[in-house]
């Protein structure tokens, strides 16, 4: 059935078509199906959203038509609606062609969200040989990853750089200054207190950028010492505790840009940002925590005090047992860890033996990039 809007659509009408009916309301066409609202479609979406060889570039599928073309109160000269395909004619006679069940499911994810960690949680060990050679482990160890924020590889070479490797499963290294994988062992140049034998409490590394490293890898190459446990802490589910419980210091540690810097005789990173960043729907998508790097607020700013009663608070959090997941990494161990979520931390160690650390970093985008392509492979074999 095609309707002209003219005679037969106006504001707040409702027109039968099949199962569903459709009204304008405003400029946005909807669509309701059972007396409830499947779809509000505005017009300026349905515009930009055409997919007609002439509004997309066929090669690339991109979007070429581009919305200042049209005026802002445009409105559709037709629709026609039938079981799953809607119509819509615009003034200029152009048409536009769209499948509902697709527009549908564009309310799903694009990946699986992102899972909390239950009482005794461990993390879960992939080792080095099948994670590289077998596509199947490979999606089954990163889809994993991506939902709690932390794998451990084990049975890795103890070579130096053998983080290169890993390129293949995580993308490429995010290469930051002082070094493109940085040693952290007592027989190098000490611009960190991770250079020592000294606790190290949780933290992400290079909170001093401005978009930090959004995953690292720890590779322990040789571990002779005594003590010195990792530890890591799901900064997420303790931004949350506090959310909950002092939704004031929440907001705070949201609000308050903090100054970090890391530096050596030859470099210096520096950024101001605050503790927490949420998405526009107030999901949390990065805590930002290093108490090593934050440096002395100026005093007289507004809302220092405000500040510190949340920043006490979160590091109550922080240094609470009750929220560290401790095990102890071997040589031939790697932790992976999506850098904006979850915090490492290592107790204080004895140097009985020798203990050479090697850390590289990676892109979270990059991991979740290789989840999709390994689901392309997999989807394609069972064609
Ligand atoms: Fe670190
Ligand atoms: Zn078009």
């Amino acid at each position: 059935m095609i309707l002209g809007l003219d005679t037969e659509l106006s504001e707040k009408d409702v027109n039968p078509i099949g199962d569903k009916q459709i009204f304008f309301d405003g400029n946005c066409l909807n669509i309701v199906s059972k007396q409830s609202v499947l779809l509000t479609l505005p017009n300026l979406w349905l515009r930009d959203n055409c997919l007609c060889d002439e509004c997309r570039n066929v090669e690339t599928e991109e979007k070429s038509f581009i919305l200042s073309t049209v005026s802002c109160d445009l409105t559709p000269s037709m629709v026609d609606l039938t079981e799953d395909m809607l119509s819509i004619g615009w003034p200029d006679g152009h048409q536009s062609d769209y499948v509902l069940a697709d527009i549908l499911e564009l309310s799903k994810e694009r990946h699986a969200p992102t899972m909390s960690w239950g009482k005794g949680f461990q993390p879960e060990y992939v080792n080095w040989s099948s994670f590289l050679a077998d596509d199947a482990t490979a999606l089954i160890a990163l889809t994993a990853f991506l939902q709690t924020g932390v794998m451990i590889i084990d049975g890795a070479p103890s070579q130096s750089n053998s983080l290169e490797l890993l390129a293949s499963r995580l993308g490429p290294i995010r290469e930051v200054l002082f070094d493109r994988i940085h040693n952290v062992c007592l027989e190098t140049r000490v611009y960190n207190v991770a250079h020592t034998a000294l606790a190290l409490p949780p933290h992400n590394d290079f909170a001093s950028y401005s978009f930090p490293p959004s995953a690292q890898a720890l590779h322990m190459l040789e571990n002779g010492a005594e003590k010195g446990s990792s530890i890591i802490l799901d900064a997420w589910a303790v931004a949350e505790k506090i959310r909950r419980q002092r939704p004031d210091f929440f907001t705070t540690l949201c609000d308050f840009a903090v100054p970090f810097r890391q530096f050596d005789e030859d470099n210096e990173t520096y950024a101001v940002e605050p503790i927490i960043k949420c998405d526009s729907g107030g999901n949390i998508i990065s805590v930002r925590f290093s108490n090593q790097l934050m440096q002395t607020i100026d005093p007289m700013r507004t809302g220092v005090n405000d500040f510190y009663q949340a920043y006490h608070c979160l590091c109550c959090h922080m240094t609470d047992s009750d929220n560290h997941v401790k095990f102890r990494l071997e040589g031939g161990h790697i932790l992976l860890v999506a850098a904006h979520r979850v915090l490492h931390a290592r107790e204080a160690f004895v140097p009985s033996g020798k203990r050479h650390l090697q850390d590289a970093y990676f892109e979270l985008d990059n991991i979740a990039n290789k989840v999709i392509t390994l689901n392309k492979y997999k989807a394609a074999l069972y064609d």
